[in-house]
């Protein structure tokens, strides 16, 4: 069997196995009926067949109805409250960031720490994957964790898991991406706290995403208009993220990795009330590596003011 490297696998497995209960007692349920009314029923059998008794046929339909109803809409927030507690993303949690590229994953540790087609994880800590395309559309696959997740270029996608086993799980891209696809594997190796300390210092330290954003934001010229010395009126950027923020049209939207990117790429699109819209567009002088730097840079002003 496939091993279960979370709790969250475990649950996943969990509402599948009753899934499939259920559906094969349905199935049997409907075959079944369906095997003895036409025997009971058939061509010259002596059965009745008359009118069904009027009271009975209606209680049959009420009750048959509001158990079907219950158990659709109890399965139904099962499997929602499993998604969206997979969905919400930890506090405190390990932050690695993910760049798919044909054919190959890239990570990066949150010391900057680099591995190609690897991931090393402490066990029992929860971890937010940010995850990046350099060229086509991957899917990152680790079916032990049983999470996966499209990696689309132009976003930020993110993924949260927290290993209770440790060892190594195979990865794979789960979307076909040009010849290669088949090759785009690799593991994520699960460890003891104690043992992955040791193993990210014996690592070659390299730069963390949060040292290019904050070289890329001088180099780009960001700073010129955003730095909180600048004589240029333009939103500030510390403790912008995860703020819900109004723009000039009326919306309010989330200042989250998504809005932080279009605000890059897009500048025009949402312009924040009482700014005007002078920001230059970046989309052709920034890659997608570089803005992903970029916004993890303003993710960590977070709200250190
Ligand atoms: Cu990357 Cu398939």
């Amino acid at each position: 069997m496939l091993s279960q490297a979370s709790e969250y696998a475990a649950s996943v497995d969990h509402l599948l196995a009753a899934l499939a209960i259920f559906s094969v007692f349905i199935c049997l349920a409907v075959s079944g009926m369906i095997l003895y009314l036409s025997i009971r029923f058939r061509s010259g059998s002596p059965a009745t067949r008359g009118r069904v008794p009027k009271l009975l046929g209606r209680e049959i339909e009420v009750v048959w109805t509001a158990i079907t109803a219950f158990a659709f809409l109890f399965l139904f927030w099962w499997a929602l409250t499993g998604w969206l507690s997979a969905e919400r993303l930890p506090a405190g949690a390990l932050e690695v960031h993910v760049q798919a590229k044909q054919w190959m994953w890239k990570t990066r540790q949150p010391n900057g720490v680099r591995e190609i087609n690897a991931l090393h994880v402490p066990m029992d800590q929860p971890i937010v994957l940010y995850l990046n395309s350099q060229d086509v559309i991957h899917s990152f696959y680790v079916p032990a964790l049983r999470i996966k997740q499209d990696v689309v270029p132009g976003r930020t996608e993110t993924l949260t898991f927290t290993a209770n086993q440790s060892g190594a799980f195979d990865l794979y891209c789960a979307e076909y991406c040009g010849t290669s696809h088949s090759r785009m594997r690799g593991q994520v190796i699960v460890m003891a706290p104690d043992a992955y300390t040791r193993w990210l210092d014996s690592r070659p330290r390299g730069e963390t995403l949060i040292d290019i954003g904050k070289a890329l934001f001088t180099a780009a010229g960001c700073a010129g208009c955003h730095a909180s010395r600048s004589s240029v009126h333009a939103p500030e950027l510390t403790g912008l993220y995860g703020r819900r923020i109004a723009l000039a049209d009326g919306r309010l939207v989330t200042a989250d990795d998504a809005y932080l990117r279009d605000s890059i790429l897009l500048p025009r699109r949402d312009i924040v009330a009482g700014f005007e819209p002078v920001m230059p567009d970046f989309s052709q002088s920034l890659d997608d590596g570089e803005v992903s730097a970029l916004v993890a840079y303003i993710r960590s002003l977070g709200d250190d003011k």
